[in-house]
């Protein structure tokens, strides 16, 4: 099977994996895992933050700053899409008792007015304003440089937090030359995953001030987060941020590719075609088009009411090629189900 459904249905290479099997660890709880020390002095160098936390993963890295500068009661401003509402079972409300406020957005992407309308100051019978979340990429799409300046300075004027959830900052980053460093100065937190199109098995790390990451690793021990040899894992993180965050490009290219092979059809309409990630419409129901494609060989999600293709390391030059001559030779009929 071909499959498109998910970064983060990557399997780690073999030589990932001799790096996790030649790990030095130990109980990092302690603070004395080397590997994990290691990765986390690697994050703190690429997003210029001052210390780094290893966590469990993304959703853990985007709980953990609202359990910190959230805060119960007080109010998130964040966009409808973002992950933070659509896909962490509400964590951010029910366990650190946030209030996220959905602002206006171009897909995802908040603009500095859409930000400044919902910022709530003192008063006796509101909640209060604490934090602003942006997720970058999201939905595939780049947070443009201008909107991230923007909600920073907004945020500054108002005493706000900014929490980046950038699961694919390294997506953005090699898209527009950007550095990861750069994206980060816009924020006041950022999480990036490694178990996503970097093709690690697990983990995602958390960058901050130093006063912050040492309330972050109190927040992960009450989340059941604090871990013994991670060292094994760490490995894959290392290897990863040495190996993966380069070759990204090529599973955007492979996006464009296909993007322009579904274009070309009369059967779908391309709505986002962005860094790893196609999403389109078509008058079809999605389930059948996902079922013709299976019994292809290839495998795609469904996601609000939309196809959805994501290319990671999954997918080879060959794989994307053959998925591209399945696009263009498929008979509408087999989507009538
Ligand atoms: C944008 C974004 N943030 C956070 C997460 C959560 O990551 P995890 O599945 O590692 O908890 C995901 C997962 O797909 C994501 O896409």
């Amino acid at each position: 099977m071909k499959d498109f459904r998910s970064d983060t249905f990557t399997q780690p290479t073999e030589a990932m994996r001799k790096a996790m099997y030649e790990a030095e660890t130990g109980d990092d709880v302690y603070g004395e895992d080397p590997t994990a020390q290691r990765l986390q002095r690697m994050a703190e160098e690429i997003t210029g933050k001052e210390e780094s936390l290893i966590v469990s993963s993304g959703c853990m890295g985007n709980l953990i700053p609202h359990m910190i500068k959230g805060g119960r009661g007080k109010e998130v401003l964040c966009a409808p899409e973002s992950h933070i509402v659509r896909h962490e079972i509400g964590a951010v409300v029910s366990l650190s008792g946030t209030l996220p406020v959905l602002v206006h957005s171009d897909n995802g992407i908040m603009k500095k007015e859409d930000v400044e309308n919902n910022i709530h100051g003192y008063a006796y019978d509101m909640s209060e304003t604490s934090m602003i979340e942006t997720e970058n990429t999201t939905s595939g799409l780049v947070y443009p440089m201008e909107n991230l300046k923007g909600i920073k300075e907004l945020a500054e004027e108002h005493g706000l937090w900014v929490h980046m959830d950038g699961a694919r900052i390294f997506n953005a980053s090699v898209e527009t030359g950007i550095s990861v460093r750069e994206y980060a100065s816009t924020a006041d937190d950022i999480t990036f995953c490694l178990s996503k199109g970097l093709g690690c098995p697990a983990f995602s790390v958390l960058s901050s001030s130093h006063d912050f990451i040492k309330e972050a690793k109190r927040c992960r021990k009450i989340l059941g987060g604090g871990m013994r040899q991670i060292g094994i894992l760490a490995a894959a993180g290392i290897f990863a941020l040495e190996n993966n965050v380069g070759r990204l490009k090529e599973d955007h290219e492979h996006r464009v590719a296909i993007s322009k092979a579904l274009d070309e059809t009369s059967w779908a309409e391309v709505k986002i075609s962005a860094t790893n990630m196609i999403f389109f419409t078509s008058r079809y129901p999605i389930t059948n088009i996902i079922a013709a494609f299976r019994k292809k060989g290839v495998l795609f999600l469904e996601d609000g009411g939309m196809g959805r293709i994501v290319t990671s390391i999954n997918n080879t030059d060959e794989d994307t090629d053959e998925m591209v001559k399945i696009i263009k030779e498929m008979d509408e009929t087999e989507f009538r189900g």
